[in-house]
């Protein structure tokens, strides 16, 4: 495991709330131990970009997670959006093909970190094999991996259990693994389902991990980070 870097600098805290008091909780609560906190749908929806501003005055940076999948020109305009705002890294799909992600770097600018979403955490092989992707989770991941380098994305969101595999075909890229639950906990997978230990993710090559649910539904989110960050150093 890479030990010249703080942990807590590599846990990314989801903040997937509707109410603005318990997402201010939250971040006073667990401030000292986070550094970015990433906004997605739920919260975005509700607030929108005040809530970027509102993290970025708190002195946090944002991962905006809106994983965006859509005609290409239609990302371009988002991304320079979200540039706009200083996000430091923001998400989209790479099923939305070659193109897309190529406009979506353009925008990018160099000012946000560009994350591609392979498949969703919450995806099984059968999942995966509804929505007509077939070839097994690994195969589906590889293929829309290597879209996204030749594209030239910064990094992919991938779980756990495919980033030695990522690491080892497309060495420098970041890795950010979501679905993560620290099993010392009994934490529920809840629809995560290729899920990991936050150990098994760093030990596997993440450069970042995300967590939400175990640590913003618990009444003490600083304990359950402190944890996790003690677990790690162990
Ligand atoms: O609450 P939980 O720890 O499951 O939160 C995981 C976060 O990571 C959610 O905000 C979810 O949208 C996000 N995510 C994911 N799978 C991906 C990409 C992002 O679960 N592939």
């Amino acid at each position: 495991m890479r030990a010249d870097t703080t942990f807590s600098d590599r846990i990314i805290l989801a903040i997937d709330d509707t109410s603005l008091d318990k997402i201010r909780w939250v971040m006073r609560e667990t401030s000292p131990l986070i550094r970015t906190y990433k906004i997605g749908s739920i919260s975005f929806t509700a607030f929108g970009p005040r809530l970027i501003d509102e993290v970025m005055s708190f002195g946090k940076d944002v991962f905006l997670d809106l994983k965006y999948f859509d005609i290409p020109n239609t990302v371009y305009r988002a991304v320079r959006q979200a540039a706009s705002f200083g996000v430091k890294m923001a998400t989209l799909h790479t099923l939305g093909g070659r193109e897309m992600l190529k406009r979506s770097l353009e925008a990018s600018d160099g000012r946000v970190m560009l994350l591609g979403v392979t498949l969703l955490t919450s995806m099984d092989a059968e999942e995966a094999d509804g929505v007509g992707l077939r070839g097994g989770v690994q195969d589906i991941v590889g293929r829309l991996a290597s879209l996204a380098v030749q594209a030239g994305l910064h990094g992919l969101v991938a779980s756990g259990h495919e980033v030695p595999r990522l690491k080892e075909e497309f060495g420098g890229l970041t890795i950010v693994v979501p679905g993560i639950r620290p099993r010392e906990r009994g934490a529920p997978a809840d629809d995560q389902k290729r899920v990991v230990t936050p150990r098994q993710a760093f030990e596997s090559g993440a450069d970042y991990i995300v967590i939400g649910r175990p640590v913003t539904e618990n009444d003490d989110p600083a304990r359950v980070l402190s944890e996790i960050c003690d677990g790690l150093r162990k």
